[in-house]
């Protein structure tokens, strides 16, 4: 197991460094085009390691062959793809900016690679590796326990493109889940190393969508004063169109007033209902106590259930034994 863990990782190491490599070659002209007009410096491409997959079939296969991994390794660690009919096998990545996605010691697990233009898919990943699980890593984490040895809050967004441009802006505290939604391991995670996550997603549907599924994960895991927040950017923008267009200190200062959990899940529950009609706010209490039921017991339970049955004119002792009644276990 471990043996394979070090296999895994001289391989993915070995291709990094290949692809860094790639970058400065002349063939990569348009991929340092690509990257300078999406305004990112070379010391912010330096950081995060991005380099280039050259546009050939076996580029990547030779260079690694040459150094004695075996074919199977480098389909298994999804470098290579192995085509179904012939056996045969051929570079997954090829011309694409290619983001190393790195552990928590910066050992390369993974990589994501993006298009130059806008050919599909825009954004190719590593598959499901020994050493590459979806729903567990977090682009940018190393990388921002590098930059501030003192983290008490990281951000969450949707994007490669987003950490690096945040990155770019002094703003070096980003995180991005890859592809997936937020998973309880991802915040689990970052619980471990901050006591407070901003969600911070498209200003798009999908976007505001996947806030709405963060705040139903993050809430079993609301304890020991934890933070949990919520930004939302205008229509049309996400954190890297958002930074370059109002400059890094707008950014933050969106940051800092993100909405608390609490208000976005009363503000969420109130959405579309008129509260001054009973069924409104039979239904509004509902949807909160729903999301109550999730949330562990404590303080911040309490001030909730004051705050909804101020809001609703209905004595929190009903909430209290709705609530006792609905939780598991119960009967
Ligand atoms: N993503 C993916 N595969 C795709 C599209 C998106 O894995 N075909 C993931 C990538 O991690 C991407 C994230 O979802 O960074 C967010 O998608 P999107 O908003 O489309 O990407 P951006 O980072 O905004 O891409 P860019 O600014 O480079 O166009
Ligand atoms: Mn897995
Ligand atoms: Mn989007
Ligand atoms: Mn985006
Ligand atoms: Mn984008």
């Amino acid at each position: 197991r471990e043996r394979k863990r070090k296999e895994g990782v001289n391989l993915l190491e070995l291709s990094a460094a290949f692809f860094r490599e790639r970058l400065k070659m002349p063939e990569a002209g348009a991929a340092r085009e690509y990257l300078a007009r999406r305004g990112l410096s070379p010391e912010v491409q330096q950081a995060f390691g991005i380099g280039y997959a050259p546009d050939g079939w076996e580029a990547l296969k030779r260079h690694l062959d040459e150094r004695g991994i075996p074919e199977a390794v480098q389909v298994e660690y999804g470098l290579l793809v192995r085509r179904e009919e012939s056996g045969r096998t051929y570079d997954r990545f090829r011309d694409r900016v290619m983001f190393p996605i790195r552990d928590l010691k910066g050992r390369t697990i993974a990589f994501g690679g993006r298009v130059l233009g806008d050919a599909r898919p825009k954004y190719l990943n590593s598959p499901e590796t020994p050493v590459f699980h979806k729903g567990r890593e977090l682009y940018g984490l190393f990388e921002a326990r590098q930059a501030e040895s003192r983290l008490e809050r990281l951000v969450i967004v949707e994007g490669y493109m987003d950490v690096v441009a945040l990155a770019q802006f002094g703003i070096r505290n980003a995180v991005a889940t890859l592809g997936t939604s937020t998973s309880e391991e991802h915040l689990s995670r970052l619980f471990r190393l901050v006591g407070e996550v901003v969600f911070c997603f498209d200003g798009d549907r999908a976007g505001r969508q996947a806030a709405a599924r963060a705040l139903e994960t993050v809430l079993p895991l609301m304890i020991d004063g934890r933070q949990a927040r919520f930004l939302f950017l205008p229509e049309g923008e996400d954190p890297d169109t958002l930074v370059r267009r109002e400059g890094p200190e707008a950014f933050q200062d969106r940051i800092t007033c993100a909405s608390p959990l609490s208000e976005f899940l009363f503000d969420q529950a109130a959405a579309g209902r008129d509260l001054a009609r009973m069924e409104d706010r039979e239904r509004y209490a509902s949807q909160v106590l729903t999301a109550l039921g999730r949330l562990p017991e404590g303080v911040l339970k309490s001030l909730m259930l004051s705050e909804l049955s101020r809001r609703t004119g209905v004595d929190q002792s009903s909430f209290e034994s709705l609530l006792a009644r609905s939780a598991p276990g119960s009967t």
